[in-house]
């Protein structure tokens, strides 16, 4: 048995979609763990191209089980979208590969309500969500006012859970908002048509994982966002609302910590952020502008271009604390190809986010298409060997372009 945990190390869009999809043929269960449809996981195979929201990554291969856990806010349209949008290409041919936990919460459409009214009415305090409700509806999480998926598949249940909780939420739309009154018949209607779409994939997902770990299953644990968006550990109140963290692989599966074994922390080879708040190593210049056009920096989510910066291993040595990372996947190293010189943040000034840069050399040579370490240019090495020695973790996979192919593993993690 063995079990990995992939965890974004810096602010999402790390490439985690893509480190998923090439470990999936070594795992039997795929799962994802904390968020919801804020993130968008991008895997590319040849020419096509497929952005998961909800569903694991690992879905692109037939034979892994995929769980959606109960820690994940699902929103059931989007869930149903995503599940046509893989079957329409050949994907998920067999039900049975899917499973959603019973105790996932539920994004209600007040959820999305609540989220945009507060991003407009916040001015410039504003966060910048991703406009999914995440936020609204972990809240209803935490305050037992929430309703999950085995409500929504029951509807009589779920009836008798939406008279109780629709109260308070109007409550707080109309008095704080000025909005007009949420619909109970409207709601009702589409969500018990969502559930009886859904039901076939509810199960007990804490007993099939543990199951799985009895069995000497090996389980691919998927984060979403990443480490500096953690409710606890990021850049708080620029934060998302879940456990970003290696440990939200627990809390959100039922898989005690025990059975983790590695955590594999995915670095891009520089910085990018979706979204308000700090950003130490930010560009705003010519050289941010290359990075994000060299990268393709565009949200998955929501199509919003991406700050970007130089890399910040100060952040990525807090990440390594908090997650007890084991090894890196470090990504997209092929974007720093044709420049002169490139910095890397080493540590903040006394008091202040002011990074301390250490310049190391560029290289001209083009990445895209080298399977072997051996035939890394000289400086693009060092940079590996820097981050390596700075953080005392080795980088175990490398990524050096989106599709499939373009990577060199050094030490699997399974
Ligand atoms: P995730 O949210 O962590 O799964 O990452 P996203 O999918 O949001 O963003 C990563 C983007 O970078 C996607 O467009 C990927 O196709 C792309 N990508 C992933 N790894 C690499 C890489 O090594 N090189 C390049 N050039 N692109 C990559
Ligand atoms: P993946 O899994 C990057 C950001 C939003 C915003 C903050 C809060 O693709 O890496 P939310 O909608 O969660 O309440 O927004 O978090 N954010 C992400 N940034 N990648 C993501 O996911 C993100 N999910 C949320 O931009 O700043
Ligand atoms: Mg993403």
């Amino acid at each position: 048995m063995s079990t990995v945990i992939i965890v974004g190390a810096q602010w999402g869009d790390e490439g985690k979609g893509k480190i998923v999809d090439i470990l999936t043929p070594f795992a039997d269960y795929v799962v994802r763990y904390q968020g919801g449809a804020n993130a968008g996981h991008t895997i590319i195979i040849g020419e096509e191209k497929v952005v998961l929201h909800l569903i694991p990554s690992g879905i692109l291969h037939e034979k892994v089980k995929c769980v959606i856990g109960n820690g994940v806010v699902l929103d059931p349209q989007v869930c149903l979208e995503e599940i046509a949008l893989l079957k329409s290409k050949k994907y998920l041919k067999d039900d049975s590969q899917l499973a959603i936990s019973l105790n996932a919460h539920i994004v209600m459409p007040y959820h999305k309500l609540i989220d945009k009214l507060r991003e407009e009415s916040s001015g410039a305090g504003k966060i910048g969500t991703t406009g999914r409700g995440i936020g609204p509806c972990y809240e209803d999480k935490a305050a037992r006012l929430g309703l999950r998926v085995c409500d929504i598949i029951d509807e009589k249940r779920f009836i008798e859970r939406l008279k109780m909780v629709l109260p308070h939420k109007s409550a707080y739309v109309e008095k704080l908002f000025n909005s007009p009154p949420l619909s109970f018949d409207e709601i009702a209607k589409s969500n018990i048509e969502f559930g009886r779409r859904l039901k076939k994939y509810a199960c007990d997902s804490v007993g099939l994982l543990n199951a799985a770990l009895v069995a000497k299953k090996n389980i691919l644990f998927e984060g979403a966002q990443g480490t500096a968006l953690d409710v606890d550990h990021g850049t708080y109140p620029y934060v998302t609302s879940s456990t970003t963290v290696a440990s939200g692989a627990c809390s959100g599966t039922g898989v005690g910590p025990k059975a983790i074994g590695h955590v594999l922390g995915i670095a891009k080879a520089y910085t990018t952020r979706v979204g308000n708040g700090p950003f130490p190593t930010e560009l705003n210049d010519a050289t941010g502008e290359l990075l994000r056009s060299k990268g393709k920096e565009v949200g998955a989510t929501t199509g919003r271009p991406r700050r970007c910066g130089w890399l910040d291993l100060e952040l990525l040595r807090h990440s390594k604390m908090v997650n007890s990372i084991t090894s890196i996947a470090l990504t997209k190293l092929d974007v720093l190809s044709g420049f002169d010189k490139l910095s890397v943040c080493t540590g903040y000034k006394e008091g202040s986010e002011e990074p301390i840069y250490k310049e190391l050399p560029g290289w001209d040579e083009d990445l895209t298409n080298l399977t072997n370490l051996k035939q890394i240019p000289n400086n693009a090495r060092k940079y590996i060997d820097f981050i390596e020695d700075f953080l005392g973790t080795p980088v175990s996979i490398l990524s050096v372009g989106p599709k499939r192919g373009n990577n060199m593993i050094m030490k699997n993690p399974f």
